[in-house]
């Protein structure tokens, strides 16, 4: 059979505009894997379960399984030069695989449909926090429920969108990476400037030793399942982002370096995250396991308490919204492109398309935390959640065991692609044939609730 007829267009990018400079492609990976996932989950996360001990735990998973996925995914991107999809069909002329390329496109597709519903939450915030309105009623929790109950989130996830629609479709090098040349930088500044207040804040020390100070008893199975977790979404793995993003770097740029840059540009972030969000709880005496409100309820009591809040508080969630911007436009990227191979669109109509259906499906998840869909449940879940169940505790898993699995043990030649030698090479393959699949299987076991099952 014809490769070619499979998949009509899936030549890869086409014209030079379609390819990341070197230092482009490191800020664009970093503004993937930045985001919500490092500034609003890592630190509700890590205050749930226990603080440094969990760190040092996620550091080791960015390590050993992360990195690995990454320079697979990548590999994969790059040597297919197709999108998330056809790039595994191209190196391996099968079905099956495009198919399992197929799962990163649908579960990209439905993480952005909620994902950038917090990112308009993050937005809205910034709005508040520099009018100062936000300042006005201390009653944090009841100004958080008052906005996601109101059909305000619908406006904020559509300009979130628009934004992301607005870099895509002016392409990959003059859109995506100059988009994030400019945010990662800003961001970075933002945050340290916010770190520097934070520790100087009285009482940060119990925050900083609550955040670095392992204290190993505190760890459990489950600490190591989630951190697992946590690693994978913040390195942007599994949604075929990395595959798409590989597909625009150039063959001289050697993935294995770049991985490691990426790697520690993520952890950067988190780490500084976390120097800002521990110091604070600590200093206003707020309980640091306070889960998701951790940001928008418990930080707002924290920044009015303190001189210049309501600047500090602005610029916190206008940083959160920028990072929060810079991956939902990877992650608008995974399906656009698909799209425009798939069907032989231009990229202009194939954005437009896919922005339109995000929004279609993001709408009732906007409207169903506290909303007026939120009585709607599925398998006991609002929209919200179960869109996000679906994708973060099944789809997301089964995309990366695919990547893994492919190459480590179907497409021979992805080390070589990926620049990897001699003990380098060694470690990967054993860390990708052996390690990262059955850490893969056990985190999808678990958040699926089969191991409790088999276990029981
Ligand atoms: N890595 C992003 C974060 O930590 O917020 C989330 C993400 C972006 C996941 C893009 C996957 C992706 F493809």
């Amino acid at each position: 059979m014809n490769k070619q007829q499979a998949h009509p267009s899936d030549a890869g990018p086409s014209n030079p505009g379609d390819q990341f400079s070197k230092a482009g492609f490191i800020f664009a990976a970093i503004g993937s894997a930045v985001g919500l996932g490092n500034l609003w989950k890592f630190p509700y996360i890590t205050g749930k379960f226990g603080g440094g001990a969990f760190f040092m735990l996620f550091i080791l998973c960015l390590i050993i399984i992360a990195l690995p996925v990454l320079i697979a995914e990548l590999a994969i991107g790059r040597g297919g030069r197709g999108n998330a999809s056809s790039s595994f069909y191209k190196l391996s002329g099968s079905k099956f695989w495009a198919g399992s390329g197929l799962i990163g496109v649908v579960a990209a597709f439905m993480i952005l449909s909620f994902y950038s519903v917090v990112a308009g939450w993050t937005v809205y915030y910034a709005v508040k926090s520099f009018s100062g309105s936000l300042f006005s009623n201390p009653d944090y929790n009841g100004q958080f429920e008052a906005f996601t109950g109101s059909w305000s989130p619908v406006f904020w996830q559509f300009i979130v969108l628009a934004i992301c629609l607005f870099v895509i479709l002016k392409g990959v090098s003059s859109g995506i990476e100059k988009f994030n040349k400019v945010l990662i930088p800003g961001l970075v500044i933002v945050l340290l400037f916010l770190m520097v207040q934070a520790l100087r804040l009285p009482g940060a020390g119990a925050g900083v030793e609550f955040f670095l100070k392992p204290d190993f008893s505190k760890l459990t199975g489950h600490s190591v399942l989630e951190a697992m977790g946590l690693a994978f979404f913040s390195m942007s793995l599994g949604m075929g982002a990395m595959i798409t993003f590989g597909s625009y770097v150039q063959k001289e740029q050697s993935l294995g370096t770049a991985s490691i840059a990426v790697g520690l540009g993520n952890l950067s972030y988190a780490l500084i995250a976390g120097l800002i969000i521990f110091p604070t709880t600590f200093a206003f005496g707020i309980e640091p396991a306070q889960g998701p409100g951790l940001v928008f309820v418990v930080l707002p009591a924290a920044f009015s308490a303190m001189p210049f809040g309501s600047l500090f508080g602005g610029l916190f969630f206008v940083l959160l919204a920028m990072a929060a911007l810079t991956s939902a436009v990877s992650l608008l990227e995974v399906p656009t492109a698909y799209v425009m191979s798939r069907w032989n669109l231009s990229r202009k109509k194939a954005a437009v398309y896919t922005t339109i259906v995000v929004f279609a499906l993001g709408v009732p998840a906007a409207l169903s935390v506290g909303g007026v869909l939120s009585d709607i449940h599925i398998f006991g879940k609002n929209i919200f959640d179960i869109i996000d169940y679906i994708a973060s505790n099944i789809l997301l898993p089964l995309g990366g065991l695919a990547g893994t699995i492919f190459a480590g043990y179907v497409w021979k030649k992805a080390g070589e692609e990926a620049g990897l030698q001699g003990i380098w090479y060694k470690i990967w393959r054993f860390l990708l044939c052996v390690i990262t699949p059955i850490l893969i299987v056990l985190v999808f076991l678990s958040s699926t609730g089969l191991l409790d099952w088999i276990i029981v």
